[in-house]
C-alpha cells in the first residue's frame, strides 16, 4: 500500500515559513551553484543569526504575494543585481523551489507559488540581460 503524506490545502504564514525552511534545508542539502552562493552570502548552518533573518524575511515575502500580508519592504531585484547569478542558476532555483512546493502543497495553491516564482525569476533574468 502506498501512503502519501497529508499536503496543505491552505496558505498561512506558519506553513508558508515551513516551506521557506524547507526549501533552503533542500538548497543546504546540494553542492550545486545555487547553494555554493547562499553558502557564500549567508555560511552553512541554516540556524545561524543571518539565515534566520533570510528566512524570516523570505516567509514575509511569499506572505506578501500570496496573502496580501504587508510586512515585507526590501526590494528583491537590487538584492540579486549585486549577486553574481548565471542564467543555468536560475533553472535550478526553480526546480528545487518546485519540487519543495509540490512536496508541500495541494496543486491548485503551488501554482500559484510556483507561478509568482517564474514571472519573478523571469524579471531578474531580463534585468540581469541573462
Ligand atoms: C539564481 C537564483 C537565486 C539565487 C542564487 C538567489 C540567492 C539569494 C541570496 C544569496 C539572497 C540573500 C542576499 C543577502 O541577504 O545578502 C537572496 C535574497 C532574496 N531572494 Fe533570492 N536568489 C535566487 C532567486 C530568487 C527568486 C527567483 C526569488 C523570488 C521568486 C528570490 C527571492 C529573494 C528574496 C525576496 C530575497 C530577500 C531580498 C531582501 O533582502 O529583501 N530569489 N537570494
Amino acid at each position: 500500500m502506498k501512503f502519501s503524506v497529508e499536503k496543505y490545502k491552505s496558505i498561512n504564514s506558519e506553513n508558508i515559513n515551513k516551506m521557506v525552511l524547507a526549501f533552503y534545508m533542500r538548497i543546504l542539502g546540494e553542492d550545486n551553484d545555487v547553494s555554493k552562493i547562499f553558502v557564500s552570502k549567508l555560511g552553512d548552518d541554516i540556524n545561524s543569526e543571518l539565515w534566520q533573518e533570510h528566512i524570516g524575511i523570505l516567509t514575509n515575502f511569499w506572505a506578501m504575494i500570496t496573502l496580501d500580508d504587508t510586512a515585507y519592504t526590501g526590494n528583491p531585484l537590487a538584492t540579486h543585481l549585486s549577486l553574481p547569478l548565471k542564467k543555468e542558476m536560475f533553472g535550478l532555483w526553480i526546480s528545487m523551489f518546485y519540487e519543495t512546493i509540490d512536496s508541500l502543497y495541494i496543486d491548485r495553491l503551488g501554482s500559484v507559488f510556483k507561478n509568482r516564482a517564474d514571472i519573478i525569476a523571469g524579471n531578474f533574468m531580463r534585468n540581469m540581460r541573462l
